[in-house]
Parts: structure tokens; sequence; C-alpha cells
């Protein structure tokens, strides 16, 4: 029998992460200020983030050094598993054969804490006593939770209020590495307060926990402000996956042809397929797919053009495809994917034609993760459900035309907690919405008025 997965070992854990910007034809447009609209400076950014995450944010240096302690907490569960779903591969008849890079067995459950880490530890270093940040789904919560628990760092999550009710225990979770969740928005902030006085009866949205998470950050002292994805040096911090899986597809003897990543804010894509984006530039790589939810179409239905990163209007401006940051989501189970823009450097991909995307419905896509957890085994969360869904489009492809590619898709996270959204799927109950343009159109005249055109 062959082996159908591919271990490192700790001494393979990436020494620097890669830093995609040192490649790109064109620079990422750097963020601006909300206020202004001109171009941040690393000092407007110090009220929230430390300077060694600030320094990453505009570096364009090609191997940023991963510190010590840092990699020593990777360790807990890195390096992952590259998988060959060959169970799948036989359910499905196709000659391609499929992998899947398994970052669901940190312990909260996904590729969150590769960055939660690395971040904790420099807020940690920078005398930081406490964390304040926003989550969709929990699992970046939980991640940072449990990154500022082994740093010794207070956490305050504004966790989005249909994913606080749909799944309770992830909020337990984050109360037992020792953080403090609210459902958002909440009545702890003013963008929160002001939000409910408009509509009590809102799902809440990534942009409007982010508004609060930022606020909490800028008026606690001692606090710093953390994001799970979008930004730059997420997207590096992400590298870890690709950097494990280029070693583990040469064990493997394998080339990849397809590789593909769900998307919300970017980082789990970028994570995986940033260190084959060079090539692909290069004309022989990868035909690179990110996935996202229709209900949240950024990619696929929105703009390029600068927007705030939050609802409120207090983040700063970033070049992406945006929906509009007052567009809120309809409430899909993939919660970590509904954010209204993606990271700039995954859209500029996109603008570059390097990554193409594709929206599906929830139920195309929990029907993907449903299969794949009766033929691997492994629940996978909502979210890492579309990137499944297109693997196996692929790979239904591939036997249609006898073609023997190598597809690998990045098993972003399990869906232990998401069991509520299986039942309502398992019965029929899940209800795929169709987004009318006038949604889009009419956030979209909400851009703000002090930024170029892109
Ligand atoms: C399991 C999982 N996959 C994917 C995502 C989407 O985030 P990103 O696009 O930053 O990877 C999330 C976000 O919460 C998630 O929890």
């Amino acid at each position: 029998m062959d082996d159908t997965r591919i271990i490192l070992s700790a001494k393979d854990i990436p020494h620097a992460w890669y830093n995609l910007a040192s490649d790109l034809p064109q620079p990422i447009p750097p963020h601006r200020h909300p206020m202004t609209g001109q171009p941040v400076t690393p000092d407007d950014m110090k009220p929230i983030f430390p300077d060694a995450l600030i320094m990453q944010e505009v570096s364009t240096e090609r191997w940023i050094e991963i510190p010590g302690p840092v990699r020593e907490k990777l360790a807990i569960w890195r390096p992952t598993p590259l998988v060959r779903a060959i169970q799948l591969e036989r359910h499905l008849k196709t000659p391609a054969r499929i992998y899947y890079k398994n970052e669901g067995v940190s312990p909260p459950g996904s590729h969150k804490p590769n960055t939660a880490i690395a971040q904790a530890y420099y807020n940690k270093q920078a005398g930081i006593k406490r964390i304040a940040t926003e989550t969709g789904a929990g699992q970046w919560g939980s991640s940072l939770a449990f990154a500022c628990d082994l740093f010794g760092l207070e956490c305050k999550v504004y966790m989005v209020r249909v994913s606080y009710e749909q799944k309770p225990y992830r909020r337990s979770l984050m109360q037992l590495w020792g953080a403090t969740c609210v459902a958002s928005p909440s009545k702890d902030t003013n963008a929160g307060r002001a939000i409910l006085a408009k509509d009590p009866n809102t799902t809440g949205s990534l942009g409007i926990a982010i508004s609060e998470a930022v606020e909490d950050a800028a008026t606690h002292d001692n606090t710093n402000y953390s994001l799970g994805s979008v930004l730059n040096h997420v997207c590096m911090q992400q590298s870890v996956i690709g950097l494990e899986v280029k070693k583990q597809l040469a064990l493997a003897e394998e080339t990849p042809d397809i590789m593909i990543g769900c998307a919300g804010g970017g980082s789990n894509l970028a994570g995986l397929i940033f260190p084959f984006v060079k090539d692909t530039l290069d004309g022989h790589g990868p035909k690179l797919i990110a996935v996202e939810p229709s209900a949240c179409p950024s990619l696929t239905r929105g703009k390029y053009a600068y927007d705030f990163g939050d609802t409120a209007g207090m983040a700063p401006l970033a070049a992406m495809f945006t929906l509009g940051h007052s567009f809120v989501p309809a409430g899909i189970h993939a919660g970590g994917l509904r954010y209204h823009g993606m990271a700039p450097s995954v859209s500029l991909l996109h603008k570059l034609k390097v990554l193409d995307a594709v929206a599906v419905h929830q139920n195309a896509a929990f029907e993907a993760g449903v299969m794949f957890a009766r033929t691997e085994g492994i629940c996978p969360a909502p979210e890492t459900n579309h990137a499944i869904r297109v693997a196996i489009d692929e790979a239904i492809k591939c036997r249609e035309t006898r073609q023997e590619k190598c597809i690998v898709f990045n098993f972003s996270g399990h869906g232990h907690f998401d069991l509520g959204a299986y039942d309502n799927y398992l019965t029929g109950k899940l209800e795929d919405f169709e987004l009318p343009q006038a949604n889009i159109d009419n956030a979209l005249k909400e851009l703000p008025a002090n930024a170029p055109a892109l």
C-alpha cells in the first residue's frame, strides 16, 4: 500500500516567511488613511500595531526570519500533513490526484494560529498587555485566544452575532483559553451601540466587528488590535503552509497543476499559493483558484477600488476587490467568508489575472463537504467546503477529459463546531441566497471619495 500522508518533521518548519511583495510585477498599493486618503505612515499604525508587524506590513524583503519562540509554538502542531485524498478520488472515479493540506490539525482547528502565534509574540515583545480582535467563524478568535494564552496576554474578542448564536461552544473554547468574547455588535463600543440603535436585529458582519475591535484597541491603554486576515503581514505569516507543501510535493514527486483555497479575507489561500505564484507569473506554475460564497462574492462581483477595511470607516482604506464596506452579507454558515473585501495582495493577483475566482452556493459547498466526510472521514469547516467543492469539480472535469492532473487544496479547518450547520443541510433546511445586484450597487455607492481610482 502506498503512503497517502506526507509527513514532515519539526526541523522542516520553515525558518523564514516568504514575502510575495518581493516578486510581484507591481507593488501592492499602499493602505490609505481613512480620513485624509493619504498613504498611511508607520506612525499612523503605531496606536494599534507593534513596530515589528508594521515593518512586515510594508516590507519587500523576500524572506523574513521566523523568531525562534514562534517556531517553537508552531511546533505544537506543525508541520501539518499533506494527504492524498485517495478515497475521494476513487469515489469520483477520477484520474486526477487530489491532495489536501490539513490545517485542521491545529489546536483551535484551522490555519488561523499560524499568524495568531506570530502576532501575539510581537505584541508581547512590544510590552502590550491586551489584544482586541473580531472573529467571524470563531476560528480566528479561538486562535488568538490560544496564542495570547501561550504568551500571557489578555484577549477580547468581538464575535459576529450570527456566528455567536450558531456556535456557542466557540465562545466556550475562547474562554477556556482565558479570553473574553462578546456578540458583535455589542454595547461595549460606540460603533456597536450606533449599529444596534439603527438595527437591533442585525446579524452583524466582520466589517462591524472589526470597527468594534479597532475602537477598543484605540481607546484602551496597553491594548493593540490584531486582524486574522487581509493584511500583508498576516498573508505572509501564513506562507508556512505553502512552503511546507512545496517540500511535501517534492517528496511525493508531484508538480501541482491546480491549487485551490477558499477565500474570505484571503489568508489561507495566500498561505497555500504565495510560494507558487512566481512560477505562475513566469508561465510554468499551477492554475490558482480562489473560491468564495455566492452570498459574499467580492472577487467575482465586487469592484477593485480603495475601500474601508471595516464598516464604520475607522480602519485604513485598502486597495481591494470590495462589495462596499456597508455591505452586510446574508447569514450563511461559512461565517469566515462573510467579509466585504479581499486581501490587497490577493486582489492584486486577481487583477493581474494570475488568480481565478469562482463563487459557489452554500448547498453545493455542503454537498462537497459531506462527500469529503463520507470518503476521507474528516468533517470540514463550512468555509473549507467551498474549496472542496471546486477541487471536486476540477477532478470531475479530469474524469471527463481523462487528464491526470495534480490538484492541491487547502483544508483550512475542521467543522466540529459547525454541526448545527450540517444538521440544517442534512434536513434540507439550508437556504441558498440569491444576491440582488442592487445590494452590491447600493453598497458601492458609499465607497470613500478621498482615495484615488485604481
Ligand atoms: C476554517 C476557515 N477557513 C477559511 C476562513 C477564511 O479566512 P481567510 O480567507 O482569511 O483564510 C476562515 C475564517 O474564519 C476559517 O475559519
